[in-house]
């Protein structure tokens, strides 16, 4: 909760952090509710991750998001994890209690659901089957996301196959794990693919996959968003399908975290939206 006579500090945990567009987000929100605070990218290696949450009460952080390749070490360090963080297996927000124990939550599963619902209104999840790219953190929220909409067959391809059976064995139906060899295969028929890899994120290569199997209804999901359109998103739109980029979820995500810390919901505003965007090429 917002003190007034306390700066409030929040920030983000990741490995590599730096192009993170949270700080620019949250300090938007500082300035829109005249609150003394600040919000900064804290670069963390996955070695340091229990010494810097613990970290967080003393230094008087009212919490943290947690990014790549935090989210499941991140469920293993803290005090407490709610039931969908849980469910999830992985989370994407810390709070710091005032006893200095530590609350874990997932807000990722709310960000993409709604960034969907905002930009393709007419979307449901039961449309068709769905294929998801990755089984990490990020993937593991679109997963269940996807099927508490009521997905009823969502396809799950990963490099790791391992990864994927465990989130089909946790998770159970919609998900039917599936080898990366044959991924490209596993778009025919599909309503809606999501990539949640790194892949195509700046400084990585382009996630390699062939879209000819795709129907051009089909609609192309990312959740990476720098660059604003991935090598596949654009490969997809060229052909004729809509895309989705993963600015929405990063946008949405924040608010539910900004209510835990300071006890207010902040709007995603057009205003807000393109401030960012004009930061990404
Ligand atoms: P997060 O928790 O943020 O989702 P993560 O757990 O590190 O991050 O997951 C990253 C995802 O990108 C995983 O699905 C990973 O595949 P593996 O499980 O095989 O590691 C995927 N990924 C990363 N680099 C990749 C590459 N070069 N090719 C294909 N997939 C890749």
């Amino acid at each position: 909760m917002a003190h007034s006579d306390r700066f409030l500090l929040a920030g983000v945990m990741g490995w590599p952090v730096m192009h993170s567009r949270s700080p620019m987000m949250h300090n938007y929100w500082f300035k829109k509710h005249g609150l003394a605070g600040t919000y900064v990218p804290l670069a963390i290696r996955p070695e340091n991750l229990t010494a810097a949450l613990r970290g967080l009460h003393p230094l008087g952080f009212a919490g943290v998001n947690v990014t790549i390749p935090h989210k499941q070490e991140a469920m293993k360090i803290v005090d407490d994890v709610d039931a969908l963080a849980r469910s999830i297996g992985a989370i994407s927000c810390v709070v710091v209690r005032p006893d200095g124990s530590l609350a874990g939550t997932n807000n990722d599963c709310y960000g993409f659901i709604h960034a969907v619902k905002q930009e393709q209104p007419g979307w449901r999840a039961d449309a068709g089957p769905i294929v998801v790219i990755g089984a990490g953190g990020g993937s593991r929220a679109v997963c269940y996301g996807l099927a508490r909409e009521g997905a009823r067959e969502i396809r799950l391809v990963n490099r790791t196959l391992d990864r994927a059976k465990e989130i089909e064995r946790e998770f159970g139906a919609p998900i039917k794990a599936l080898r990366w060899e044959d991924r490209h295969e596993t778009l025919e028929g599909a309503a809606m693919v999501v990539n949640t890899t790194s892949q195509g994120m700046v400084g990585n290569s382009a996630l390699e996959i062939r879209l000819d199997k795709l129907s051009k209804s089909a609609l192309a999901a990312d959740i990476v968003y720098i660059p604003l359109e991935t090598p596949f998103l654009a490969a997809a739109r060229a052909r004729g399908n809509r895309t989705i980029n993963g600015l929405g979820m990063l946008l949405n995500q924040g608010r539910p975290a900004w209510k835990a810390w300071f006890g207010i919901e902040p709007e995603v505003t057009a205003e807000l939206r393109a401030m960012v965007e004009k930061t990404i090429s």
